[in-house]
This record gives structure tokens, sequence and C-alpha cells, in this order.
């Protein structure tokens, strides 16, 4: 016990460090880059648009958008750069509340975030660059759109994420907002009229759904399956536990150590890995993301490492000599994360700017991503009404069960940071 108690005050003060350590390391980075334009010459030469070289980033969630806003504050003011974005959603999806507004009916539209010139005020006029498109392949110096246009690049900054594997509670899957919030209303219309619900996933995405269905429809059926035997499995035991607790104190049954599939659903019952058949008339897959690092497969078939993300060196350079000037960050990164989350992608992607920043004024980009276990954490709503904040440090945890007071799971605050004012759609950004 007194051992236990050690390993948590250690854990603490590590935490408290860590912040710290981030604190200073950012505020570090930002100033040397103020003193760099600071000391360059801000007047802009006259460039011709054909000369202006660009920096493209591919994907606009938490790692990219981050990635451009940093870049846009810190490539040479002299004209000689801009920021083009390729980024085919037409909204920012916050993925955070798309479990609850899987069942909370009425707020479909709140996921789905407009990206605005706001988020890039305090960046120089006409250094963004907006193209609602996909990135089909990157070659070495250019990029291959879906729409068949070709961009060049002087670097790269690929952050294009996870792929869901089902759509919904995970990702929406599809480019259009409306397009999402439709889908959203069809998911909480088939969990209102089922009375049975299987879901199969016990991560934190299937931790949620199952609670909030349950918390919202206390009447119906809703049953969990895990494939091993103890849900949120990646984390420390505490939070393993906390989860089931939470769950079974709502009513959710859980099923551990089985795997069910969509295609044993009949719309009336479901036949479990070990043969066992339940019952089911609503089946929601939570079985995890994977990369989306199919643009490198042409260029640089070795970088993808067997678990689908891409190869970085600590710089987040791509490890393939094969597409130089090119970085990596966020979920698509192998950079090591067992859990990533929003936190590590944008730190990441301030990292990977910044070492784009150097790289263009001709220095070796010198900043490098440590995975630090505090960057694991994770808030897990368990219910309308309750939360566990989890830090794992791989041998001992800290865990804080909490109250939940936000319903919208802080989509406010992300609104706030990213769009300005709170649920007021802008429309899609043309840049
Ligand atoms: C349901 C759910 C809930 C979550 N809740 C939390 C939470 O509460 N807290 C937390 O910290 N983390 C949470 N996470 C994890 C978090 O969402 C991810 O870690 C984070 O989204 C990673 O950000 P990213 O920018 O690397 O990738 P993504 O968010 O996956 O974004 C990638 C972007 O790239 C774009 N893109 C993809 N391919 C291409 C291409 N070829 N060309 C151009 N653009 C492309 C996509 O359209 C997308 O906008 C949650 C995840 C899920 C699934
Ligand atoms: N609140 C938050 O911060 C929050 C919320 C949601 C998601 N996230 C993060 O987003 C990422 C994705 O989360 P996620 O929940 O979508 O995916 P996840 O963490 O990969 O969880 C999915 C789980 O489903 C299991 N599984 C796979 N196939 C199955 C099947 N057929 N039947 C039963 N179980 C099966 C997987 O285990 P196997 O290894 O055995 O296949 C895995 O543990 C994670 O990093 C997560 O931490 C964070």
């Amino acid at each position: 016990m007194a051992r236990q108690h050690a390993q948590k005050l250690a854990l603490l003060v590590q935490l408290l460090a860590y912040g710290l350590w981030t604190s200073i390391s950012t505020l570090r980075r930002a100033l040397s880059i103020k003193i760099q334009l600071l000391a360059e010459q801000t007047h802009r030469r006259p460039t011709n648009s054909s000369e202006i070289k660009n920096v493209i980033v591919v994907g606009a969630a938490f790692a990219g958008y981050s990635a451009a806003r940093t870049l846009a504050n810190s490539l040479p003011r002299d004209g000689s750069y801009r920021v083009v974005v390729v980024e085919p959603n037409s909204h920012f999806n916050f993925t955070w509340v798309l479990p609850r507004f899987c069942v909370v009916e009425g707020e479909s539209h709140k996921p789905f975030i407009p990206y605005t010139p706001t988020f890039f005020s305090q960046s120089p006029k006409g250094m963004v660059r907006w193209v609602r498109d996909r990135v089909a392949s990157v070659q070495k110096g250019r990029v291959v759109l879906r729409s068949g246009h070709e961009l060049p690049y002087e670097f790269l900054v690929i952050a294009t994420g996870s792929t869901g594997v089902n759509g919904l509670p995970s990702r929406p899957g599809v480019e259009d907002r409306e397009a999402g919030m439709q889908l959203l209303a069809q998911m909480q219309a088939r969990i209102k009229t089922a009375a049975r619900v299987v879901i199969a996933g016990g991560g934190a995405a299937g931790v949620e759904l199952a609670a909030d269905a349950k918390d919202k429809y206390p009447d119906k059926s809703i049953t969990l399956v895990h494939s091993r035997q103890a849900l949120m499995h990646r984390f420390g035991p505490g939070l393993q536990k906390g989860a089931m607790d939470a769950l079974e104190r709502l009513g959710v049954d859980v099923i551990l150590g089985e795997r069910a599939d969509s295609q044993s659903a009949d719309g009336k019952s479901l036949t479990l890995s070990s043969g066992r058949k339940i019952e089911c008339d609503c089946f929601i897959n939570c079985i995890g993301q994977k990369p989306a690092s199919g643009l490198v497969a042409g260029a640089a078939p070795n970088a993808i490492a067997p678990t689908g993300h891409i190869r970085v060196k600590p710089t987040l350079e791509i490890d393939d000599n094969a597409l130089p000037n090119v970085f990596v960050c966020g979920d698509v990164a192998d950079t090591k994360v067992a859990n990533p989350n929003s936190k590590s992608a944008t730190r990441q992607a301030e990292i990977a700017a910044y070492n784009v920043a150097m790289a263009a004024r001709g220095r070796k980009p010198v900043h490098t991503y440590q995975e630090v276990w505090v960057d694991e954490f994770i808030n897990l709503t368990v219910g309308f009404e309750r939360s566990l904040t989890h830090f794992w440090g791989g041998t001992s945890e800290l865990l804080f069960r909490g109250r939940a007071t936000d319903p919208d799971v802080m989509c406010k605050r992300a609104w706030a940071g990213l769009a300005g004012k709170p649920f007021e759609d802008t429309g899609v950004y043309s840049g």
C-alpha cells in the first residue's frame, strides 16, 4: 500500500514536471522563432506567384490544422513561402463528441466546426491557401490530388490521421457536414428504435457509446462485446476496472474475450467468435482505426510500418530518403504512442512545423518528439454524469473519478478555439 502511494506521488511529481517542461519547451520554440522573424527583413519581395514556394499540409484536423497555423506564423515573411492546406472535409470533425451525439438527439451540428480565416488571424494576409481536395499520392516534390491536379511543394507535412474502419461513432466517413449530420441522426434513430443494441469493441469509443446509450435508454438492452479479458486493455488496471464498474453500475452487459462481427448479424441475433448467439437488432462497430498512410505507398513503401503508420525520425521527418523534405505528425505517424490522442497529435504538429520553419531558412531541423507517457492521458466519459481521468505511467497510474458537468464534452471550447463563435456555422472555408 505504502509502495503504491509512493508510486502515485512519483507520478504526480512527474506530471507537474512534465507540465512545466512542455510549457518551457513550447515557449522556447515560439520565442526563438519570434526573434528570428524580428531579425529578418519583413518587407515583402515582389514575388511572382509561380516563384512562391509551397509548404503543403495534408489533412486539417488536430495535427494538420495546428501545423498549418504554426507554419503560417513562423515561415519567413518575405513572401517566398506560403502554406497550402489540402483537406477534403467541409468542416473540422471534432471526434471527441461523436459517441455522445450518436445517442443524444438535436445536437448533430456540433461535431462539425467550420474552418475559418480567424484561425490564421496572426499570420500575414495571403499566407494560407485552402484547397478542398484529397491527396491521392505523394511524389518527390509534388502531390497528386484526387481531382487530378498536381501541386509542387518545397516542404510537405503529412497529417492524415486515421480512418474509422466502420464509420460512426469513430468517424463519419463522409466529407460534407450535411451528410455527416444525417448519419448522426440515422444512428440516433437506430439506437432509439432498437430493443437490443450490441456494440463491438471495448476501447474508448465503445465504452463511451455503450455508457451514453444505457444512460439515455435505461430500459434497452445494451451489450458491449470486447475481444480481450479487460475493457480499455491498453491502459492501466485502474482504468480497466473503473470502466467496467461504471458500465455495470449503469446496467450495460459486458461480454469479454469474444469478437463480434457484423457479418454474423441477421437483424435479430448475432453469433460471437465462440459460437455463442446473442439477441441483437442494432449492431454498432467500435473496433478501432487504421492509419491513413496509403498516400505514400507508391513513393516510399518502406516507410509504412506493419501497423500501417508512417515511419519517422525523431525530428518527425519521414524515415525514407525517397521523400526528402517530408514531415509526418499526428495519428498517422509511427511515434510509438500507444494511445494516440489530440494532445500528442498537436504537440507533434508544432514540432514538425517548427522544424520546417528552420529548414526553410536553410538550417538543420533540431526539434525532436519524444513519446512521453503523460501525452497518453485520457478523459473517458462513462455516461452523462461521470468521467474517469487517467494517467498511465506503464507500471503505475493515476485515476481521478469525476462528475461530468459538460453535456457537450468540451465542444463549446473547441468551437471557441477553432472557429471563434460557438455553434455558428460560417460555411465552407475557401481560403
Ligand atoms: C470517437 C473518438 C473520440 C475521441 N475522443 C478523444 C478525446 O476525447 N480526447 C482526445 O485527446 N482524443 C480523442 N480521440 C483521438 C483523436 O481524435 C485523435 O488522436 C486525433 O483526431 C488525431 O488527429 P490527427 O489530426 O492526427 O488525425 P485525424 O483527426 O484523423 O485527421 C486527419 C485529417 O486528415 C484528412 N485527410 C486524411 N487523408 C487525407 C488525404 N489523403 N488528403 C487530404 N486530407 C486527408 C482527414 O479528412 C482529416 O481531417 C478520439 C478519437 C475517436 C475516434
Ligand atoms: N475520451 C477519449 O479520449 C477517447 C475516446 C474515443 C477514442 N479515443 C482514442 O481514439 C483511438 C481509437 O479508439 P477506438 O475506441 O475507436 O479504438 P481502439 O482503442 O482500438 O479500441 C477498439 C477495441 O476493439 C477491439 N476489437 C477489435 N475487433 C473486435 C471485435 N470484432 N469484437 C470485439 N472487440 C474488438 C480491439 O482489440 P484487439 O486489439 O483485440 O483487436 C480494441 O481494443 C484510441 O487511441 C483511443 O484512445 C479517445
